[in-house]
């Protein structure tokens, strides 16, 4: 099977270099050059433009940054989709809202292509070690035959249902995150203020029964006031605008979520765009 990834940035770099380590034939792209280049010396072919990439390939992955580049890359008049063989997969785990999955879905079925979300959980680390879990929303033949190369960047495949559900669930996921990373801030934030030494917090804190088990993670960071890059903040500033998107269509009210959505967006405003998103916590500390 010829396979190609398309996006090679923080996730998808790692992702397609596992996807090689495992001796998959694989054809790359990326926007920018460097990505692919450094996937050549590990046996990938470097195509020029995602249309080059994904014309021999029989399984087509994106981690692409937004629906928006999704769209523009894939779907528009002569982008990657049309270009790809009839009966190819095209499997997109970039975080997008379900419209839009249900819309390349639509545009996939047009060329004769067969479509999946796969969005991941798990960061940069994850993605490095394989150890990504994808929520994939796909018909279980579909499922089957992209599995083989899931299994290669994850440690977990949970079929969700069918298209569109694997970013739906994808959502559910980050509106907890986002959320529960602004409540650790404030929590330490208002126990320092009372005069609880920091370093006890950040310590005894991610442990409790309450808290959510990444702050572990992350509470490294918010001690040294570093926040390198795992998840751009940014994109955790989309996944909540999409996820306010989405409850709009449905008519759901979400009152913390669009909360947390605006903290990100102030917090991004402030140049914490590419900062990892606990750089939240640097955000609320200076207000
Ligand atoms: N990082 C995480 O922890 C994490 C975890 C789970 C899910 N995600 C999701 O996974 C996706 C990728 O995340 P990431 O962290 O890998 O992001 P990233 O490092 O910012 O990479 C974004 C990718 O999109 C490409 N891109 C952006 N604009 C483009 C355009 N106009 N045309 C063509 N390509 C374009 C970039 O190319 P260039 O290299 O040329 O800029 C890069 O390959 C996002 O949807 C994110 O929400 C991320």
């Amino acid at each position: 099977m010829n396979v190609a990834f398309i996006g090679l940035g923080i996730m998808g770099s790692r992702m397609a270099a596992n996807l090689l380590k495992n001796g998959v034939n694989l054809t790359v792209y990326n926007r920018s050059s460097e990505p692919a280049e450094a996937l050549r010396a590990q046996g990938a072919k470097v195509a020029s433009s995602a249309n080059e990439a994904v014309a021999e390939a029989d399984v087509v992955f994106s981690m692409l940054s937004t629906p928006e580049v999704v769209r523009y890359v894939f779907l528009e008049d002569g982008g990657a989709l049309s270009k790809m063989k009839r009966g190819a997969i095209w499997a997109d785990c970039t975080t997008v809202n379900p419209s839009f999955s249900q819309e390349a879905l639509a545009a996939a079925q047009k060329h004769g292509i067969r479509f999946a979300d796969a969005p991941v959980a798990g960061t940069k680390p994850h993605a490095e070690n394989a150890e990504l879990v994808f929520f994939v929303g796909a018909d279980e033949s579909l499922l089957s035959t992209i599995n083989p190369y899931l299994e290669y960047m994850g440690k977990k495949t949970i079929r969700i249902g069918q298209t569109g559900q694997g970013a739906s669930f994808k959502m559910l996921v980050n509106i907890m995150l986002a959320q529960s990373m602004i409540i650790f801030s404030e929590a330490i934030l208002l126990g320092e203020k009372m005069g609880i030494d920091k370093d006890f917090l950040l310590n005894t804190i991610p442990n409790l029964v309450v808290s959510a088990p990444f702050t572990k993670f992350k509470a490294e960071m918010v001690r040294q006031d570093a926040y390198d890059v795992q998840f751009p903040l940014e994109w955790m500033q989309k996944d909540l605008h999409l996820a306010a998107v989405t409850a709009y269509e449905h008519q759901q009210p979400l009152y913390l979520a669009n909360m947390a959505k605006e903290l990100f967006a102030a917090a991004s405003k402030q140049g914490m765009s590419r900062l990892d998103f606990a750089a939240i916590h640097r955000y609320l500390e200076q207000q």
